[in-house]
């Protein structure tokens, strides 16, 4: 069975005095047998990791270099990462893809970077809009999810995130047939890759998920919780969806 997990990610968005919701969304939540995470901005990461020391909420980056050190001005490598307390990170989220034209390979190479961290990876795939009115979403997730992942990894240290485009800020989300389709898929693919492993691989769907649609989400096959941007940004908005995963 995948392990059950709400994360949250911040984006370019939180100062230090927005290190309160991380707080309150630990003290809402002091034991949970759901895993819960927040990525916050690199700046940060130390100072969250600190401040949720010892509580159920984790803390990861956004996004790694695949070097572990060297000329990369503004750049931070996994080992960074984990230095200053993450315990996850994020690769290849559709921002990264699309700002900074991140391709499979590129995805790949920070996962490697990830796991010889010692990190968690999230390695997010998703279709576009016009991907998805072609009929396209299942061939274009499906290839993404074969070419993201590293030749080295083990199932224990990978989470996959399904997060279509077109429903990342904008408060549309698939059916929750479409939802269980891709995530089907997700499984198979996976198990062709790593076998019985990949039952222990938490599939996260994200895009528009809110306290209002969570419980309806969470409740399709194989959606193993929810990579969540704005509705993470306020402890009392993550907490209705960490809860709904909670019962789920
Ligand atoms: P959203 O973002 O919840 O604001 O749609 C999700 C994400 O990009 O991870």
């Amino acid at each position: 069975m995948a392990r059950k997990l709400a994360a949250g990610n911040w984006k370019m968005n939180g100062t230090q005095a927005s290190l309160t919701e991380a707080t309150a969304l630990a003290q809402a939540f002091p034991t949970s047998n759901v895993d819960i995470l927040l990525c916050p901005p690199a700046t940060l990461i130390a100072p969250m990791a600190a401040a949720l020391k010892g509580s159920a909420v984790a803390t990861g980056g956004q996004d790694c270099h695949s070097n572990v050190s060297g000329a990369h001005t503004g750049d931070i490598s996994a080992e960074q990462l984990a230095d200053a307390g993450a315990t996850y990170v994020i690769t290849g989220h559709s921002e990264r893809r699309a700002d900074h034209s991140e391709t499979d390979a590129d995805v790949r190479s920070k996962t490697q970077a990830a796991y010889d961290a010692g990190l968690m990876a999230i390695v997010c795939v998703g279709e576009t809009l016009s991907q998805r009115e072609a009929g396209e979403a299942l061939k274009v997730v499906h290839s993404q999810l074969q070419s993201s992942l590293p030749a080295d990894i083990d199932a224990t240290k990978l989470v996959i995130a399904y997060e279509p485009v077109w429903a990342i800020g904008t408060g549309k989300v698939p059916t929750l047939d479409e939802i269980a389709e891709i995530h089907a898929d997700m499984r198979a693919t996976l198990k062709t890759r790593f076998g019985a492993d990949a039952d222990a691989i938490s599939l996260l769907y994200g895009g528009s998920v809110k306290p209002s649609n969570a419980a309806e989400i969470f409740a399709v096959p194989d959606v193993d919780g929810a990579l969540v941007g704005g509705a993470s940004l306020k402890a009392a908005d993550f907490s209705g969806i960490v809860a709904a995963l909670q019962k789920a």
